[in-house]
This record gives structure tokens, sequence and C-alpha cells, in this order.
């Protein structure tokens, strides 16, 4: 296997995201070509609720990653009031469209919608997010036909990409969210050979967290904290995979604020195997992920 990586003067190695992740691309661009042929495009509809700063980036950094790769891609924006019902009701159409392939609906929403409502009422054979009760419950019984949630399934590549042996791992992720802590710790503990790690996953009740880490081989922070992992917390030799997007005040900065992960990066660095850098590790991975499950449920769905 080709380890992607970037030397660092003997010091820890960059898991290289955007690498890893153009190769994605370039496998998804083969099939947006093959369906093409066949008179079909792979449509992926965003639905944003409201003007959420990062949700506009993130949206708008996955719709432009689709159109390069040749999908076709639309973004529906509704206002902040927008009720739950009116919410849902707006997804039911979509679900009903034969032209649309994917439908994602951008997280965080405002608090008067319930996010496990909006993410059941979209059908499971379109949700490129993996969030819907069906696709969760298909994850964590190890059936590959459910689509896997973006982030978690681009943290997964990119250590089997990057060489990393998983079989027998310690694995400690710091997080309990839906969208990543639970799912990477389905994922990796299923039997099967690109898996079966042996996972902690540690949250804000853990006694002894920094005792964790401390044990793991392999050390997944995804608790959004900024620069929570210091390197007292690792072994010599782990591999860390930094989730954590922080918006920080940056006083000497033009917009007085700026993003840092969960994890002192260049605290960790002599310490560390391998390293994923922020940004450019994790985040490229996850667009890589969405794009390949809009094209298998388009693949899917025209089959
Ligand atoms: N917000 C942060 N990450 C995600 C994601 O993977 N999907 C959606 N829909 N919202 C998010």
């Amino acid at each position: 296997m080709t380890l992607l990586h970037t030397e660092t003067g003997g010091r820890g190695q960059l898991i290289e995201g955007k690498a890893i992740a153009e190769q994605i691309h370039a496998n998804t661009a083969d099939r947006v070509a093959t369906l093409a042929r066949r008179g079909i495009q792979p449509r992926l509809v965003f639905v944003r609720v409201g003007e959420d700063p990062a949700s506009r980036v993130y949206v708008g950094m996955k719709e432009k990653t689709s159109k390069r790769l040749g999908l076709a891609s639309e973004t529906i924006v509704v206002s902040e009031s927008t009720t739950e019902a009116e919410l849902v009701d707006l997804i039911l159409k979509l679900n009903e469209d034969s032209n649309v392939h994917g439908i994602l609906v951008q997280a965080p929403l405002p608090k008067h919608i319930r996010e496990t409502c909006v993410y059941a009422s979209v059908k499971p054979a379109k949700d490129v997010d993996g969030f819907h009760p069906i696709n969760v419950g298909k994850l964590m019984l190890g059936d590959p036909t459910g689509f896997v949630p973006c982030t978690p399934g681009g943290i997964h590549e990119l250590l089997i990409r990057s060489g990393v042996r998983l079989s027998g791992a310690e694995v400690v992720v710091l997080g309990r969210g839906n969208i990543v802590g639970k799912p990477i710790s389905a994922i990796l503990v299923q039997k099967d050979k690109r898996a079966n790690a042996t996972v902690t996953l540690c949250h804000s009740g853990t006694r002894g967290l920094a005792a964790h880490c401390r044990r793991a081989d392999v050390l997944i922070a995804a608790m959004g904290v900024p620069r929570f992992v210091t390197a007292d917390m690792v072994k010599p030799g782990a591999v860390v995979v930094d989730v954590g997007v922080n918006r920080v005040p940056d006083p000497g900065s033009k917009t007085g604020t700026k993003l840092v992960g969960d994890v002192e990066f260049e605290e960790l660095l002599p310490v560390v195997s391998m390293i994923t850098p922020n940004p450019g590790g994790v985040g490229p991975m996850t667009i890589a992920m969405l794009m390949q499950n809009t094209v298998r449920a388009a693949e899917m769905a025209t089959a």
C-alpha cells in the first residue's frame, strides 16, 4: 500500500486528507461518466434553514465540489422561522421527485425543529447523510446496503488508505455526537477486516479521560473543545485524527476570530506517528464521501 504522507523532519507524518479525497473524487467522476452514458445525472439537493454562517460555508463547498464532479445540485434555503411541519413537507416533496437522488438537510437546525423528526422524514434511499434511523441501524448491524454518514465514513477511509492497522488496535473516540462519535465507534468496532478495533467512546461524563487517551493507538478527537488534546495525553507513536472545527477569538486577525481543531497540533506533531492537518484532513474527506454516497444513490435508483 502506498503511504500518502508528508515527511516532517523525522516527526509525525501528515495524513493527507486532500490528496486522499482527490483519489476518491477520481473514482466518483468515473462513475458519473458511466451514468452520463445512460443519460443519467446524479442530483443532490441541499436544504439550509436560516443563515448560520458556518452552514453557508459548508453547503457552498459541497455544492462547488458537486459541480466540479459533474453532479447536478441545488440549494433550497428556507427561513429560520420555518416550522418543523413545513420543513418535513418540503422533504416529502423531494422524496417523491424521481429526478432527486440525494437530500441533505444541513445541521444544526433552529431549536424549534427536532432534528430526529427531520432526518426520519428523508427517504432512506435518498439519505446520503446516513442520518435516517434505518441507515443508522444498518450501520450498527454491519449491513453494507445502507448509507454511512460522511464524516465518520471519511475518517475510516483516511485511516485505511494511510495504512493504519485497525484490527486489534486500541481506538479512543472523544465525543459521543450522532454525526461523528457514535457512528465512527460503530464502524471501527465491526467484525470486518477493515475494522475489528477495540473502541472506547469517551465523553463529558468519562472519569480519567487522559488515562484512556494515553492507551490509544488511534485517537479520534470529535468533541468540539478547542485544543483539548495536549501532548501529555497521547501515547508516543499514536495516530491522531482531529475532527474539531472551533471558532475562537484571535485579536490579531482581521475578523477577530480563527478556526482551531480539538488538538494542540504543534505540540502533538513530535509525539505522534501520524496526524491529520486541520484544516485539510477530515474536511475534504467528508465532502468526498458525500459525493460518493450521492452517485451510489443515483446508481441504485436507476439500476
Ligand atoms: N453539520 C455538520 N456536519 C454535517 C453533516 O455531515 N451533514 C449535515 N447534514 N449537517 C452537518
